[in-house]
């Protein structure tokens, strides 16, 4: 079956969670890498968690408490104010800088969205970067209240655009994301900007492994779920020539 629709997930997909640094960085200095990367590594395993314990709260919540918890970490002061002022970050992240050029490339395909952002996050998000007329659809897990990798967020992808899974190509660099994709049945393509040889050059040459290394062996490589992408590229822009191929 001929693939019909691409859907990309968003956070560290097409955009880049590590643009917070500058921000966290003018907030706190000398404190910015740390902060960003508890911040992300925290963020995820809330959704986890609150999944598990049947207590959905939505992403701007789960967001605003890691970047509670990060920074309580530090011992670093902030009003509950300054961190939801600081937490916004997460609406202005930089687009990848190829993420465009694939999306108009892959115009004819119907193209999407699906995400653990909250609707309004991800509305100002997509249009702060200027690709929502790219895009036919935002599909947020706030519609079933439930976070990624849960199997009923990838069947109301699927129900969201009236396709067969095996029509529907998903685009994700999130390993536990990837995962769920697959189990899903979609046909998935993984991102992967890091290899695992350079990768493992970086933490060989490493004197210790600083919070950006831990965090790149932590969520860039494949995970260990029993599910993996049908295939793995480089850049986004590798994308159509996969479609067509
Ligand atoms: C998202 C997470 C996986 O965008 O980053 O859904």
């Amino acid at each position: 079956m001929a693939i019909a629709a691409v859907v990309f997930d968003a956070y560290g997909t097409l955009f880049d969670v590590q643009s917070v640094a500058a921000a966290t960085e003018a907030a706190f200095p000398g404190h910015g890498t740390v902060i960003t990367q508890l911040w992300r590594l925290k963020q995820l395993e809330y959704t986890w968690l609150r999944s598990l314990m049947g207590r959905y709260a939505d992403f701007g919540t789960v967001t605003r408490d890691s970047l509670a918890y990060a920074l309580e970490t530090l011992g670093l002061p902030a009003t509950p104010a300054e961190i939801a002022r600081l937490a916004d970050a997460y609406d202005a992240l930089s687009l990848y800088p190829e993420a465009r050029l694939a999306l108009e490339a892959l115009a004819p395909l119907r193209l999407a969205i699906f995400s653990n952002g909250s609707p309004p996050m991800l509305e100002r998000l997509v249009a702060q970067a200027g690709i929502a007329p790219l895009l036919e659809t935002v599909i947020s897990v706030d519609e079933i209240g439930a976070y990624k990798p849960d199997p009923r967020g990838y069947a109301h992808v699927e129900a969201r655009l009236g396709l067969a899974r095996e029509q529907i190509l998903f685009v994700s660099s999130n390993g536990f994301d990837i995962a769920g994709a697959k189990a899903h049945g979609f046909r998935v393509a993984r991102i992967a900007r890091l290899t695992d040889e350079a990768l493992r050059s970086e933490l060989d040459a490493a004197a210790t492994i600083d919070p950006m290394l831990m965090f790149k062996a932590l969520r860039m490589r494949p995970e260990r779920l029993g599910f993996t992408a049908d295939a793995t590229i480089a850049r986004l822009t590798d994308l159509p020539a996969h479609v067509r191929a």
